[in-house]
């Protein structure tokens, strides 16, 4: 073929939401959602000069699920981008999907080390975090604070290991020591007999990692057993989007995270401003991680020309890109994560209040990526 001139694709960019809309992370994925759409609506409903239209599966938060649920949107629908999803399980089949099929994926909540470590790819991002970094993040603080001795508390699987993983690092590494792992099946809630454990241990802090509707119902059973007294730690998920459910039982507990409230920033400011008047709710780090999957999108067809089909194009400009997120400004590693400030944040009335950061510029160690 003799070579010409390529054209631009014209026409629009099929965008695949694969997010939780029902279960326990149901939330979780409508925040995502509204904070996608909200940064699309601020650029005319165009990224990189191409209108962008949606289609939707509800993954449910379900492993067993997630090969057929991404394959409706690969096969059946042949969308050009793949955003998704909440859950570490159902993400990484997504990550696998993506990797055979060549398919452009943004991942906009789930940690999974392995989506930005072994299963890395050119055509691979995440635009939210890895689970070792809140979880690294949260052992350091609680070594900072002096706790000597804490009881992990956990759903058992890929997101909750890791982010406890991480903390363990951390917390040992400062002098502290982990004196009992609990933990129970995804998306289970019968937490009575594990906050007895915890009781019985007697630690000088528990660190936790639970999140949606399993978050407001374990915060408010570990003050319902009288354990207040114990300080309570978690990666942020612990009490983001929880707090008008769990009320003052969350009041205290103190988190780490890549977003909190009171940052005061006109980034940030200008961020919830529109998206209270667009959805008339506040927004979370879920929206927010949404907000920036959106941005690294548009980063990334601006600099191919709405073409997703030059794939090294569009991973070079995100590697090369500052996102201007309402978390803060970020970057994005070889292995295609945020490096990014970790917050301690301390809920105070429906707050989670920035308290310091915890863990500044923090990149993720990216073990197994070989790109
Ligand atoms: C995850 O499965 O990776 C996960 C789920 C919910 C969160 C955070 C991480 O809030």
């Amino acid at each position: 073929m003799t070579p010409v001139a390529q054209a631009q694709p014209t026409g629009k960019i099929k965008v695949g939401l694969m997010l939780p809309a029902t279960g326990t992370f149901a939330a979780l994925g409508t925040a995502i959602e509204n904070g996608f759409k909200l940064h699309v609506i601020e650029q005319g409903g165009k990224l990189g000069g191409r209108e962008i239209e949606f289609v939707k599966v509800d993954d449910e938060s379900d492993a067993a699920k997630a090969m057929d649920n991404v394959n409706k949107l690969i096969k059946r629908d042949n969308v050009d981008v793949l955003i998704g999803t909440v859950h570490s399980g159902v993400a990484m089949a997504m990550a696998k999907a993506a990797k055979e099929s060549g398919k452009l994926l943004i991942v906009p909540n789930a940690g999974a080390d392995a989506i930005t470590g072994p299963m890395c790819g050119p055509n691979i991002f995440r635009s939210s975090f890895s689970s070792w970094q809140p979880g690294y993040a949260a052992g350091e603080a609680m070594a900072k604070k002096g706790h000597k001795t804490a009881v992990t508390i956990t759903w058992k699987y890929a997101a909750g290991d890791e982010m406890v993983r991480g903390f363990k690092e951390a917390f040992e590494k400062n002098g502290g020591k982990i004196v009992k792992e609990l933990n129970l099946p995804f998306p289970n809630v019968e937490f009575q007999a594990l906050l007895t454990e915890v009781a019985a241990a007697k630690p000088e802090a528990v660190f936790g990692f639970f999140a949606g509707g399993g978050a407001v119902k374990f915060v408010k059973d570990y003050a319902a057993a009288g354990l207040k007294k114990i300080p309570l730690y978690g990666t942020g998920f612990l009490t983001d989007g929880t707090l008008e459910a769990q009320g003052a039982d969350a009041v205290g507990v103190l988190t780490t995270l890549h977003y909190a409230d009171g940052l005061n920033t006109p980034k940030d400011n200008a961020f919830r401003l529109a998206y209270v008047k667009a959805y008339k709710m506040q927004p979370d780090v879920y929206a927010v991680q949404g907000y920036d999957a959106a941005q690294m999108l548009g980063v990334g067809l601006a600099a191919t020309r709405g073409d997703v089909a030059k794939k090294a194009e569009f991973a070079a400009a995100l590697r090369a890109a500052t996102i201007d997120s309402p978390r803060g400004k970020f970057t994005i590693s070889k292995a295609h994560n945020p490096v990014q400030d970790m917050y301690l944040r301390e809920v105070s009335g429906k707050e989670n209040k920035v308290v310091g950061i915890a863990s500044k510029a923090l990149s993720d160690p990216a073990r197994g990526c070989r790109m």
